[in-house]
């Protein structure tokens, strides 16, 4: 009896929210991709029809104003950037049937539509605001552009919406002293009409739908307070300069990219739809749809998803999500993940170092279905992937494997222990559940209780002792059967957190790639190939060369004059207090000698004279300078810098340079008067 050819496939369809397309993938962005990618592969495992769909989300301020910095356009910056988006989800096998672009002619055409249908109904109002503008660049600026002194307590450099000090909100034109973070020119009041969609009319229709089991409790309950709270309209417009789309029938007006932002997740199956018959965008869309659709997203983000997304949907006529799933954030050794302590990891950074698959299975030890953040402890990291899955897993197979071998090649053609067999074959109810409600903690736990039975069984048959006398080959071929059978059951339960194991042990042990109801079988009389190793240990060598990887990287951004806070492409804001700036040393330094660093890309080595006494430096800048060019040039170095080993060797100290970044790096000017030696501030 197989189950699920008893029944119809589910019709699934899955997101992960829409990274942006203004930075690189990181771990943060992995937690969420490999959440949503281990629940569709134990899906489509099952025989379900799943479909995983995702895109860059392209549109916006931030990502036109780095276009800007850099020189090129915003396409040209996007097309690049999903490129490696693309690359690095590869890298960590995150199955996507679609992965394309909020910037897209199907896009373009739904969101229109979504705004039309919603016009028509009388769900969007213009009002007249008035907004801070920034004069010199000429545009409205969005809360987190500006920033000011707290109205409440007097905080400086607050931004535009909320302070970090008192947590008091208020509006952008309330800060004193307010400056636009892009100009650092200080805002205008300035009056235009904007359109708004009317939240407040889905008051009933929000606070039923975010009641009615869709949604996480805790979120629910958040949610609840919102609505409580009463609800606001939205602002769905922005004024040009603005890289996204115009809104249709007005001049000059583009759609907020948290209007177009979600209807790429409508776009991307779309897009999936025109290349793949089986697929039908009404069927999965339409308002009676009878599909299942899921979001996957980070809590920062369930506002958007919890309230405008449902409301819009139903005002333009289609299905609402059946539920969205929403998870924590990854802090990294028990806190935000630092560029400066070399825990915000990019994904590219990772995949350098580490096997995708450690990673996969770690989230997947700690996801279950609640908001709680996840921590990756990176001594912990590698003691649970070392003990889970090198010594307990794979040991299973290389412990046994090679007996077979000896012994003909084939496996028994009974099953020698029915009853440890059968009771792994009939935890796949339990597991295939945990893995259903997300609970993915759950099955790691599960599966590794059943992995150390497999090897107490084997511990118990010491087949290599029983090896050494004559007479006891059926029993340990016996004996190394089961092993081999307990093997291949727990790499099938393992297969939605790490295929590239499973696809590995397919091809040990000589099958079709497995799916989720071959539990059901067992391997009797089958012929088995070699045995070769199928993941190696970490070694903790592997993460500290991430780290410093990870810290060499932030420092040559920071080098290389890379802008950050709200423009940057770490929204982990790093800010440091004047007095962490009073200490900052700084001094006109000379260039001695410069040269280039065997094995790095980025960095320059450079001899530096503070008037007498010399450093040692590494820096970032090598995209800007040959090192003959900087010979004898005056810089600026911050002189009291601990010393930090290096890959290369020891950096005393860091030079400043400024510029847009790639070949635009700013040092002195040789005329500038300053001597080797002198204090800068
Ligand atoms: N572009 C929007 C989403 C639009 S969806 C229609 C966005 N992009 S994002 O790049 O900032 O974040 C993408 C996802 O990554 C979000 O779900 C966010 O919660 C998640 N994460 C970003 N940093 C994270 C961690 N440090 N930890 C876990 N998830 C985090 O928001
Ligand atoms: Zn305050």
């Amino acid at each position: 009896m197989k189950p699920t050819e008893q029944t119809k496939p589910r019709k699934i369809l899955v997101t992960s929210a829409l990274p942006y397309a203004n930075g690189p993938i990181h771990l943060g962005h992995m937690l969420e991709h490999i959440q949503t990618d281990i629940w569709v592969r134990f899906q489509k495992l099952r025989g379900e029809q799943c479909t995983y769909v995702c895109a860059d989300d392209a549109h916006g301020t931030a990502i036109m104003l780095k276009a800007e910095q850099l020189g090129c356009t915003s396409e040209e910056l996007i097309a690049k950037v999903q490129q490696e988006h693309e690359r690095d989800f590869a890298g960590f096998e995150i199955g996507y049937d679609n992965y394309y672009s909020t910037h897209s002619e199907e896009n373009r055409a739904l969101s229109s539509l979504v705004y039309e249908r919603n016009k028509a109904r009388g769900n969007i109002v213009a009002r007249e605001i008035t907004q801070l503008f920034d004069p010199e660049k000429k545009l409205f600026l969005a809360d987190r552009f500006v920033k000011g002194t707290c109205p409440k307590c007097g905080a400086e450099d607050q931004y535009g919406d909320n302070c970090e000090k008192c947590s008091g909100t208020y509006a952008a034109a309330e800060l004193k002293n307010p400056r636009s973070t892009i100009s650092g020119a200080e805002p205008v009041l300035k009056a235009n009409t904007q359109l708004f969609f009317d939240l407040p009319k889905y008051q009933d229709f929000l606070a039923q739908w975010t009641q009615s089991g869709s949604l996480q409790e805790g979120i629910a309950n958040k949610l609840k307070e919102w609505l409580d709270a009463g609800l606001q309209q939205w602002d769905i417009s922005r004024e040009e300069p603005y890289f996204g789309f115009e809104i249709p029938g007005e001049t000059g007006k583009y759609f907020y990219v948290w209007l177009d932002a979600p209807i790429g997740y409508m776009a991307s199956f779309q897009n999936l739809c025109r290349r793949r018959d089986d697929l039908d965008f009404d069927d999965y869309w339409g308002k009676d749809s009878d599909a299942e659709l899921y979001h996957f997203i980070g809590k920062d983000i369930i506002n958007f998803h919890g309230l405008f997304w449902p409301a819009m949907l139903d005002g333009a006529d289609f299905r609402t999500p059946t539920a969205i799933y929403s998870h924590g954030f990854v802090t990294v050794n028990g806190q935000k993940m630092s560029k400066s302590r070399g825990t915000f990891i990019k994904a590219e950074t990772y995949l350098r170092h580490l096997s995708p698959e450690y990673l996969r299975y770690y989230f997947a030890a700690k996801l279950s279905s609640r908001i709680d953040d996840i921590d990756l402890n990176m001594e912990d990291f590698a003691q649970r992937v070392n003990s889970d899955l090198v010594n307990k897993v794979v040991n299973i197979a290389s412990r046994t494997a090679n007996f077979v071998k000896k012994l003909g090649g084939k496996l028994a053609n009974t099953d020698a222990h029915p009853q440890l067999t059968g009771e792994f074959q009939a935890a796949a109810g339990t597991i295939a559940a945990h893995y259903e409600q997300r609970e993915f903690s759950r099955a790691m736990r599960d599966i590794m209780a059943l992995a150390d039975k497999a090897n107490q069984y084997i511990d118990e048959k010491a087949p290599w002792a029983l090896m050494k006398q004559a007479g006891n080959e059926q029993d340990v071929l016996d004996c190394c059967s089961v092993g081999v059978n307990l093997f291949r059951l727990l790499t099938l339960y393992l297969k939605p957190v790490l295929p590239d194991l499973a696809d590995k042990a397919e091809r040990f042990l000589n099958i079709e790639p497995l799916q989720w109801q071959d539990h059901q079988q067992l391997l009797l009389g089958h012929e088995i190939n070699k045995f070769k190793p199928m993941m190696q240990r970490i070694d903790r060598k592997q993460i500290e060369a991430m780290t410093a990887d990870a810290k060499a990287d932030a420092e040559a951004e920071a080098a290389a004059g890379k802008p950050k806070g709200p423009l940057g492409d770490d929204p982990i804001a790093d800010q440091i207090t004047f007095d962490d700036f009073a200490k900052i040393d700084m001094r006109v330094a000379k260039i001695v000698t410069a040269s280039h660093v065997e094995g790095a890309d980025k960095l320059i080595q450079l001899t530096l004279d503070l008037g007498g006494e010399t450093r040692n430096v590494f820096a970032g800048i090598k995209s800007a300078y040959q090192p003959q060019d900087l010979e004898g040039r005056l810089t600026i170095m911050v002189a009291n810098l601990a010393p930090r080993k290096m890959k290369f060797g020891l950096s005393e100290g860091m030079v400043m340079a400024a510029g847009p970044g790639g070949k635009d790096i700013f040092l002195l000017a040789p005329d500038s008067g300053a001597v080797p030696g002198m204090r800068v501030k």
